[in-house]
């Protein structure tokens, strides 16, 4: 199954310049949707993570049958106020203007294996913030897990140490 052949690339979204690499196309197709989840599976298990945590909203898709694959917990990452109970808060860089993301305090006891998804890496800034609300919260974080990665935009290089899974480059 060629996954590369699924996604669609959209010129100008969201803005002028932009070549959108959208996965809905993969979504909706039930055996590409099927070997992304396995393949993504097989890839994580290695790190025995005790809980995923997936980034809003498209880390939620991917995060939830992620972690039901491998019989772990899921924590969502959100983004500012949608959380009910305490939490950790981490502000980070837009291309233009900041944003902040969210994690509930007891989403994890303190030590726990941490694998942190999301559909893609383009700047590396939504993931590095990420990885900082584990690291408010003493996980131990094991690895990274991507569908796409943007290479050329060099967002790897701004995440704390951790191996990075990644299916599709470009
Ligand atoms: C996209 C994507 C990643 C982030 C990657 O999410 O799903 O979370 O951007 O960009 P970065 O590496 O430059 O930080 P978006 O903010 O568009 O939110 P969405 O998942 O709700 O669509
Ligand atoms: N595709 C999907 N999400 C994104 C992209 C992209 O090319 N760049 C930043 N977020």
């Amino acid at each position: 199954m060629d996954l590369k052949a699924l996604i669609r690339d959209i010129p100008d979204f969201p803005k002028p310049g932009i070549l959108f690499r959208d996965i809905t196309t993969i979504l909706n197709h039930a055996e590409g949707w099927r070997t992304l989840v396995d393949d993504l599976s097989d890839r994580c298990r290695e790190y025995s993570p005790d809980y995923i945590v997936g980034i809003e909203s498209r880390g939620f898709i991917l995060g939830a049958p992620l972690a039901y694959t491998l019989g772990v917990g899921f924590v969502p990452v959100r983004k500012p106020g949608k959380l009910p109970a305490a939490v950790f808060s981490q502000d980070y860089e837009l291309e233009y203007g900041r944003d902040r993301i969210e994690m509930h305090q007891d989403a994890f006891p303190p030590g726990s294996r941490i694998l942190i998804v999301d559909d893609l890496i383009a700047t590396g800034g939504t993931a590095a913030a990420a990885a900082q609300l584990v690291s408010q919260g003493q996980g131990n974080l094991v690895a990274y897990a991507f569908v796409v990665e943007l290479v050329g935009l060099g967002g790897r290089s701004k995440l704390p140490a951790a191996p990075i899974i990644t299916l599709l480059d470009y």
